[in-house]
């Protein structure tokens, strides 16, 4: 046992060794590399899941009215990934915006800008479908629950919910076509100068704009919740 203690660091020392000299010249070039990867990722599990999910919830005609109690909690369960992967994408966005923007007007005045703004509004259009899920059918399933445990949710899952999630799966459909014609950067088309090194006051700026949008998703599902049992509380 004490051999195995003193053999650990040496076998870490090993592994260290064997990591390769870290390929990025700065340590803005690595963190744009962590965001861009996790924002392919999140970004494909959000609307890779929406997509398979609400064609799923299409296949099939004549469902039991258990069907409809496995679809709330589908949904419920994939609503928390959707919420971790938004705060994800729109985290990671902000610091590619960054790279790419160099100022607001670039938005509309270069072509990569404009793209971008439009790749942004359809976002906001999928997040505004996923809020309408979350305040306003979840809640209702909730209730429809409650208020009879052995109810059939067919027609609150499986028909009103994929209307909404359709809507975000075209707005998805939308993102990825902006994508195919988004090109480089608006700030080297606008300037021929890419993003200048950050500064500390530009890093606590984005620390704090993180955490206060990963603090405002949490504080919305948890409203999402209060809701339903408001409106439980108000039946009964
Ligand atoms: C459903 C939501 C989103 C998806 C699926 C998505 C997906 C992607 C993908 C796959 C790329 C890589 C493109 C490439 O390397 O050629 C990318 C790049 C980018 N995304 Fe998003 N994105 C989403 C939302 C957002 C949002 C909300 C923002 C802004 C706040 C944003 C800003 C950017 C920027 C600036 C790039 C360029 C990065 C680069 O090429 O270096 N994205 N996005």
């Amino acid at each position: 046992m004490c051999g195995i203690r003193t053999l650990l660091p040496v076998r870490a020392g090993t592994l260290i060794r064997l990591v390769p000299p870290a390929p990025f010249a700065t340590t803005e070039a690595l963190v744009t590399k962590v965001f861009l990867q996790t924002h392919i990722v999140r970004g494909g599990i959000w609307l890779g899941g929406l997509a398979p999910l609400v064609v799923l919830a299409g296949t099939r005609r004549s469902l039991s009215d258990r069907a409809g109690l496995l679809w709330a909690d589908m949904w419920q369960r994939f609503g928390f990934v959707a919420l971790i992967s938004v705060g994800a994408v729109l985290i990671s966005g902000l610091w590619l915006t960054w790279q790419h923007i160099g100022s607001i007007p670039q938005l509309w005045t270069t072509t990569n800008g404009l793209i971008l703004l439009v790749k942004i509004i359809l976002v906001l259009g999928m997040i505004t479908a996923g809020a309408v899920n979350s305040f306003w059918l979840m809640p209702r399933i909730a209730l429809a629950r409650h208020a009879d445990p052995a109810a059939s949710l067919v027609h609150l899952t499986l028909g009103h919910f994929p209307k909404v999630v359709w809507t975000e799966v075209a707005l998805g459909v939308g993102v990825l076509t902006a994508l195919t014609v988004f090109n480089g950067s608006a700030r080297v088309e606008a300037t021929g100068q890419g993003a200048p090194p950050v500064d500390p006051g530009l890093s606590t700026a984005g620390v704090v704009l993180s955490l206060t949008l990963a603090a405002s998703l949490y504080a919305s599902a948890k409203a999402s919740d209060a809701l339903a049992r408001h409106q439980i509380a108000a039946h009964a």
